[in-house]
């Protein structure tokens, strides 16, 4: 009760912030599994804790896997050497995007993400005001610089994973397709930063929760842990949120922008399963192979639950509502509700593809009501282009 008093008098700022370390700690207790929890903690202590992500100064990170050269150059997968071949020519430049259209995110005409994206109805009844049509633009402004802002760092790592997975896989075929997704990744830091930089004219610090995962993943020297963090999981976010921006923003260059970015995300995952299928199924052992498997799971209930642009409330909402509220708004939102089904229903057939979803683990997923995805198509089975086309249907 005291303890109640206190707390309540600290000022919001302060109290926001002990929620957030709250939340920090909340998040990893959600982690049952011990083994996983104990190879994320450090990661953990680095992005939500010390916020190195959040100190406006570069990060480094010691990364230490292996090499893999060879000097007789095989030609040992043909499935990704067709996809090599694929990427090849399906190579864009990003300059030739029409950057010449105006984008102004408070024109209601072309919108960025429409009302129907947020649940507005919870947010007005926790602030207890009702939302002009202004305020209205200047949240979707905020929310999508957000999570356009969270791709261009996810791209940064994605960026830096390709290149590491190039070097460390031991299929010739992959090293080449490999060189390919580097220009891919590249490209796509490029044109998200433009966008970002130049049409929204606002960026956001990278979230501590994805900070975590790529700190995690660049210090492991397993390259097939950072292949299924960042192909699989990290990617299987990316495309969820693509694909769902892509169905709902009424802006013709953004649109177009993330039509040729699915393309490319298309063969990447595609490649992340071919290389994974191989490896799991028949170069780990059993136990190595349920390690992955228990944190996939993991990784995967994190992503959907900590996908929550605190960044946003932080900077339009903070003291006026709680972290609870607005976490409340978030996972109300019917857009993140489309987001959630867009990336498990993808994410969740590729695990099934690489040897992650057993007999063990399936009831785990279906306790949290993801049993519905695992009959769905896999990466491999699946082009851009069809895609985009069930995206659009
Ligand atoms: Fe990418
Ligand atoms: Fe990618």
């Amino acid at each position: 009760m005291i303890k109640e008093r206190v707390y309540n008098r600290l000022p919001m700022k302060v109290r926001s912030q002990l929620e957030s370390y709250a939340e920090a700690a909340q998040t990893l207790l959600e982690v049952r599994d011990p083994r996983v929890l104990s190879a994320m903690a450090p990661s953990a202590l680095r992005g939500t804790v010390l916020k190195r992500g959040k100190q406006n100064v570069p990060t480094t990170m010691p990364a230490s896997h292996r090499a893999y050269f060879d000097w007789s150059y095989p030609h040992d997968f043909p499935e990704m050497a067709e996809l090599y071949d694929r990427a090849k020519r399906g190579q864009w430049n990003g300059d030739d995007l029409p950057w010449h259209l105006d984008v102004d995110p408070m024109n209601p005409e072309l919108e960025l993400v429409p009302r129907g994206f947020f649940a507005y109805d919870v947010l007005e009844e926790a602030l207890g005001v009702r939302f002009t049509e202004e305020e209205t633009q200047r949240l979707q402004h905020s929310f999508v610089s957000w999570m356009l802002s969270q791709f261009l760092h996810g791209e940064q790592g994605a960026l830096f994973a390709a290149a590491q997975v190039t070097e460390a896989v031991q299929f010739f075929d992959g090293k080449l397709y490999g060189s390919t997704q580097v220009m891919d990744e590249g490209r796509h830091v490029e044109v998200f930063h433009r966008y970002l930089d130049t049409k929204l004219e606002k960026l956001y610090q990278i979230n501590d929760n994805l900070f975590v995962i790529i700190d995690a993943l660049m210090l492991d020297s397993r390259w097939d842990m950072k292949f299924l963090g960042m192909q699989i999981m990290v990617e299987g976010v990316a495309l969820g949120a693509f694909g769902t921006l892509y169905q709902e923003t009424r802006e013709p260059l953004l649109k177009e922008l993330l039509r040729n970015v699915i393309q490319d995300e298309a063969r990447h995952v595609h490649y992340g399963v071919l290389a994974l299928r191989e490896h799991i199924v028949h170069q780990l052992s059993e136990r190595e192979r349920r390690e992955r498997e228990d944190w996939a799971f993991e990784v995967a209930l994190l992503m959907r639950n900590r996908f929550l642009a605190y960044e946003v409330y932080e900077e339009l909402f903070e003291g006026r509502i709680t972290r609870a509220q607005w976490r409340h708004v978030v996972e109300r939102s019917p857009g993140m509700a489309r987001f959630r089904r867009n990336m498990f229903s993808r994410m969740v057939p590729n695990l099934r593809e690489v040897g992650l979803l057993s007999e063990r683990i399936r009831p785990h997923y279906a306790r949290v009501g993801l049993d519905r995805y695992f009959q769905g198509l896999a990466a491999d089975q699946l082009t851009g282009d069809q895609m985009l086309a069930e995206l659009a249907s």
